[in-house]
């Protein structure tokens, strides 16, 4: 790899979500004064892990910025799976509620797949029940997840057409990657989805105009793997060691190099990750329509 400049356009993914949260709260005040409500989003987080509370407190501020209601719920880490399927019920049955999101990773005596199965599909902003992942791959309007609604927004941004482009997804997460693959089918992309067992996982990031890496391995792509010109989305987000003992924030792709071969790339921290909060807006504002039956205002 030479030590030339960067030439691809690095994507703004602060800006584009200020952009979408600003449209949220818009539509928001619309709602308040055509229909007489705010949304509400409520947040459920077990246990002490310290990246989720920072999550859940920058969803819970988002929420109240874009004039919506947000409803937080801290357990302790010992709280049993039934409980936190009692709270998850209740959540359902109050008509002040629009989204529901439960923050995973859940502690390991809890089954997530229990837990997602409880909430009502209506509220379901995470797009995680079976009834919202089945209603995407039947093309049937419905709550998508959230980062992949943010990577088809940034890559709409920063591409001519979608139609017959090659798309490589690596990564299968039901919360990225899945998801992500049924977005890029839809708007007409040849997919490919990667994934650990992938054989000559190279050649296919080669042959791909949009490739995005979800797969939380620091710089796991090189720059030599990016065709030229290609839109990179870098979806993850790793701490790595530094000298000064702080670490640094990395994504799954050498930025460094591939921002040399690439057309499009977003950073990390400053790309995808902004989205992701963005889109759970996009989503509440979007599950307390369809529940009302009241147009989507965007
Ligand atoms: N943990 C990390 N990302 C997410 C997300 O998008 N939704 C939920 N529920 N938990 C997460």
């Amino acid at each position: 790899m030479s030590e030339s400049e960067p030439t691809a356009t690095i994507i703004d993914g602060k800006a584009v979500a200020a952009e979408v949260r600003a449209g949220v709260a818009d539509d928001v005040t619309a709602l308040q004064k055509d229909h007489d409500f705010s949304p509400g989003l409520a947040v459920v987080l077990v246990g002490e892990d310290a990246a989720s509370a920072v999550y859940v407190r920058n969803k819970g501020r988002a929420t109240i910025k874009a004039g919506m209601q947000s409803f937080e719920h801290r357990l302790p880490a010992d709280t049993s799976e039934a409980d936190l399927i009692d709270l998850v019920r209740t959540l359902n049955q109050d008509d002040a509620i629009d989204g529901i999101l439960v923050q995973l990773p859940l502690p390991d005596h809890i089954d997530e797949l229990h837990v997602i199965d409880a909430i009502d599909p209506a509220k379901d902003v995470d797009g995680l029940h079976v009834i919202s992942a089945g209603r995407l791959m039947s093309g049937m309007a419905g709550l998508v997840p959230c980062t992949p609604l943010g990577c088809m927004e940034l890559i709409r941004r920063n591409i001519d057409s979608f139609e017959g482009k090659r798309a490589l997804v690596i990564g299968r997460s039901k919360l990225v990657g899945k998801p992500l693959a049924f977005l890029l089918l839809q708007e007409n992309c040849t997919v490919t989805i990667a994934h650990s067992r992938t054989i000559d996982l190279a050649e296919e990031c080669r042959r791909a105009d949009i490739l995005v890496v979800a797969v939380g391995r620091p710089e796991f792509v090189e720059g030599d793997c990016v065709k030229p010109g290609a839109i990179v989305i870098d979806v993850g987000i790793n701490r790595v060691p530094t000298d000064d003992g702080k670490g640094r924030l990395v994504g799954d792709v050498n930025f460094t190099e591939a921002s040399r071969v690439a057309g499009a790339i977003t950073p990390v921290p400053g790309g995808v990750g902004p989205m992701t909060i963005a889109q759970l807006l996009r989503n509440t504002v979007t599950a307390a329509c369809l529940r009302r039956g009241i147009t989507i205002p965007t």
